[in-house]
Parts: C-alpha cells; structure tokens; sequence
C-alpha cells in the first residue's frame, strides 16, 4: 500500500515553526535568574495552547530519565516532568489543529507492539496530529534504571531499524503480522484501530552516521544541531553541509524529510536589552547544576552538541539568536538559506517570551515570506 507522509499534513510554510516544551524543570537552562517557566502541566498546556492560537505548526516534548534530584544544583535542574506522552495524550484533547511529538526510548523494554498501539489510539484521539521522536537513549544510567546494560552507540540504530520497521508495518498493513526478527519477535499481531492516516509522524535527533542513516529510511522530521556550537554566524557557515547531507541520504531511500533546528531566542525591542537578559542567565548561573549537565553530554557517546562551549550549554538550547525582533527574523532568514526546513524554538521565560514573539516576531516572519499570511 501507498501511504502519504505524514509532512502532506503540516501546512506549507517556507519555515516550519515548533515550540520546543518546557517538559522538565528548568527547561534548557540551568539558571536561577527569576521567570514563569515551569514543568507543570498547567503550563505546558498554556503554552500548547498559546502556540496553536499563534499559528505555531507543532509542540515538541523531550523525556530524559534522571535521579533524584535531577542534573542537582539548588534548583533540582530537571528533576520533574510529567511525561510526554502522557502529557500529550490530555493535550490533544484540549487542542484542534497543532501537531504533538513527543519522545520515546524505545530500547528501554518496549515492544513495538506496545508502542504502535498507543501511536493508534494517540493518532485517533489527536486526529493525525501525533508523531513520536524516536531516541535510543545515550545515558548508562538510564538504561540501569531499566535493568538492561548499555547498548554500543551503532548497534541502538540497528536495534531502532528493526523496531521502528515492525512498528510502521502494524501500523499500515492490513494483515495479521509474524515478524521473526533478531530483537523483537511476534505472532498473529494485529493493531484495530490503524492510525487514520496509517502513519503518525517519525521525528529522530541523530547526528552520527549510524544515526543518520536511520533517521534518512524512517523520519520525516530531523532534528538538527549546530556542530559549530550556539554562535549564529558559526552555525549557518557549518549548517548547508549538515543539512545536504541528510537530505542526499533520505534521496537515497527515495524519501522526504523536513529538517529542524532549535534555537534559543532572546528578543528584546533593543540588541542593549536582549544582551543584558542573555547576560542575566548566565549571571544566575547553577553552577552545580551546569556542570553535570555539560559532563552528561562532554563523557556520553553522542555526536551531537560537541561545539557547545559551558556558557552555551547555560543559556540552553542549539543557535542562541539575542537582539530585536528584526534581528531574529534576519537569523531565521539565514537559517532558512542554510537549508534548514524549520526551527523550534525555546525560550527563558516561556508564556512571557511567547507573547513577545507572536507580537513582534511572527509578523516580520510573514513580511520576509517564511511564514505565510
Ligand atoms: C532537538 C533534540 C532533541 C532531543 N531530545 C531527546 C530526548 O528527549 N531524549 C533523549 O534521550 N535524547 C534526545 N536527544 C538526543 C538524540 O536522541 C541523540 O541521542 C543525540 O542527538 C546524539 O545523536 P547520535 O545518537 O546520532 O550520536 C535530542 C537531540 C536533539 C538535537
């Protein structure tokens, strides 16, 4: 059977356009400076709902598995999250048109059946506006708290094809499947419901060849990050190759992908102001907090985020766009002309920030033609 990607559904905007959730305490930053931003779902759905109403095309909520006290600090950096799945489950009852991704890690003791049945019912309830980021996970400790050892970084990509592969297939065929696979085995196994559509959106993060690869045969949304760390300038020099080379890999499966980068964005109505809020995250910096959140990402076996130099990994985030709302249009503009089909974008202090955006930010996005009227 044909089936249509899912990215015929995402309005046919020059720029795609997410809010990247603040699922976890402290979001992307590891700062005590004061703001509203909180994990909880009060606030997670205000924002959904914020973003709908703005026009944003998507939601995007990660899941990390820590201990107590999370990356640790005063402030517990990261330690709550209601999960996302979970979260975007009551989400998409309380919204009508954006769509919801959120993260699993599928190598932590899922069967694919599991997973392609509640992709169903989360593609039912939503109305074909679910999509799961698919993710291996990178942290030993994570998969301890599962009671399984740490799989070799290529070998989780090999393990993911086949998962996702017995997945998209109970998700479109139309017959009992019996799969004997090298991880996953199954017999007679049959999804009613199917997803309307027959396929929720794959997202994947992956910057590793073994990553890429993956994310080029099953994705439609890639999640991108800058190898030259958060500096604009740096990152749109570095990001055409990053973004040809997954597009030529998803061209060799005869396939489309939409790739996304997800900036921070600090915009104030002068550059004076947007650098002194920039200057105050850092200022109130978690120093106990900051340092296992860099260590967790310098020690692990992941590609991405290596460019990130301590102070970025403060402010959080992928490309830090600091200035006027003109200014963080022109960045978007260039983003755009280094290949990227979307950005995500998160803030400081989100419901504040979000406001600012939609008055200020998106229509100059629609006045430079990366958003439509
Ligand atoms: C925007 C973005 C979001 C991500 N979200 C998650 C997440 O929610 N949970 C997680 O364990 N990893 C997450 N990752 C990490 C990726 O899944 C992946 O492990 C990482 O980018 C390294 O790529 P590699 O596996 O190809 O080395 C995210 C990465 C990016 C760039």
């Amino acid at each position: 059977m044909d089936i249509p990607s899912p990215l015929t559904r995402l309005p046919d905007h020059k720029l795609t356009l997410g809010l990247f959730l603040p699922m976890q305490e402290g979001a992307w930053s590891p700062s005590t400076a004061p703001r509203s931003t909180s994990w909880t779902f009060d606030y997670i759905a205000h924002c959904t709902g914020r973003a709908e109403e703005l026009g944003f095309d998507l939601v995007f909520g990660l899941a990390q598995w820590l201990g107590k006290g999370g990356y640790g600090g005063e402030m517990h950096f990261r330690e709550h999250e209601v999960d996302p799945i979970i979260a975007n489950a009551a989400l998409s009852s309380l919204t009508k048109s954006i769509v919801l991704i959120n993260t699993v890690h599928i190598l932590y003791a899922w069967h694919p059946l599991h997973l392609a049945k509640f992709g169903a019912a989360m593609d039912h309830i939503s109305a074909g506006r679910w999509g799961i980021n698919v993710v291996t996970g990178y942290k030993p400790s994570e998969y301890r708290m599962f009671g399984l050892e740490p799989i070799e970084h290529d070998h989780r990509y090999v393990m993911a094809d086949e998962f996702t592969t017995i997945m998209e297939r109970l998700w479109s065929e139309d017959d009992e499947l019996t799969f004997d696979g090298k991880f996953w085995k199954t017999e007679k196994a049959f999804l009613a419901p199917k997803p309307g559509q027959r396929r929720p959106f794959l997202v994947n993060a992956a910057s590793s060849g073994a990553g890429l690869e993956y994310a080029a045969k099953h994705s439609d949304l890639i999640f991108i990050t800058s190898p030259a760390g958060a500096d604009p300038v740096k990152a749109c020099e570095a990001l055409p190759a990053v973004n040809t080379r997954i597009k030529d890999l998803a061209g060799k499966y005869g396939r489309q992908v939409k790739t996304i980068i997800n900036p921070h964005v600090i915009c104030r109505a002068t550059e004076r102001e947007a650098e002194q809020a920039y200057r105050t995250i850092l200022e109130n910096e978690d120093t106990v907090a900051a340092d296992n959140f860099v260590r967790t990402f310098v020690t692990g076996d992941t590609v991405s985020w290596r460019g990130h130099s301590r102070a970025q990994w403060v402010i959080g985030g992928n490309v830090h766009l600091v200035g006027t709302p003109e200014q963080i249009v022109e960045w978007f503009a260039w983003l755009s002309d280094a290949g990227c089909d979307g950005v995500q974008v998160n803030f400081f202090d989100y419901l504040p920030d979000l406001d600012v955006f939609g008055r200020e930010v998106l229509p100059l996005m629609r006045q430079a033609g990366l958003r439509n009227p």
